[in-house]
């Protein structure tokens, strides 16, 4: 089977199932209200939980470092895209929460895969609600 009909098996899977998924585009940014079309919405699916991606200072601080260090990581933090900033945060998040060290991630999952990845090793075993993130259970399932 060549790699189009493969995909339009699996989108043929999907609608079957009721699983086809649409995105959506949202106007406005993405904090705890949302815009779809004309309607404004109260926002229970994002991260944004403290709204403070709409945070004045937030954006000013975000203005500021776009203006020093420019946009884009330029790298990979194991190559050129940690800098000195990144730095400071996980050694000011360190002090903050206790602990000695701390590590930033780009994103949630890329946490869950890189923790579950470094600490279980074969015969351990992972107990998890099956409501976790999918992102937890999915790295439970490749370990
Ligand atoms: C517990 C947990 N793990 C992982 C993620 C995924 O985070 P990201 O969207 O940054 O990949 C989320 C996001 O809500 C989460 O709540």
């Amino acid at each position: 089977m060549s790699w189009p009909q493969r995909i339009e098996q699996a989108l043929a899977e999907r609608r079957l199932n009721a699983a086809y998924r649409r995105r959506q585009a949202t106007e406005g940014g993405n904090g705890r209200q949302i815009r779809l079309g004309d309607r404004l919405y109260l926002n229970f699916s994002g991260n944004d939980y403290l709204g403070l991606s709409q945070d004045a200072r937030v954006i000013a601080a975000w203005q500021q470092g776009a203006q020093r260090y420019g946009i884009g990581s330029g790298g990979s933090g194991h190559v050129t895209g940690f800098s000195a900033a990144h730095q400071a945060l996980e050694e000011q998040l360190a002090t903050w929460l206790g602990y000695p060290r701390a590590l930033l991630f780009i994103s949630g999952y890329a946490a869950n895969q890189a923790v579950l990845a470094a600490l279980m090793q074969k015969g351990d075993r992972i107990l998890a609600d099956r409501l976790s993130h999918a992102s937890l259970l999915e790295a439970a399932a490749q370990s």
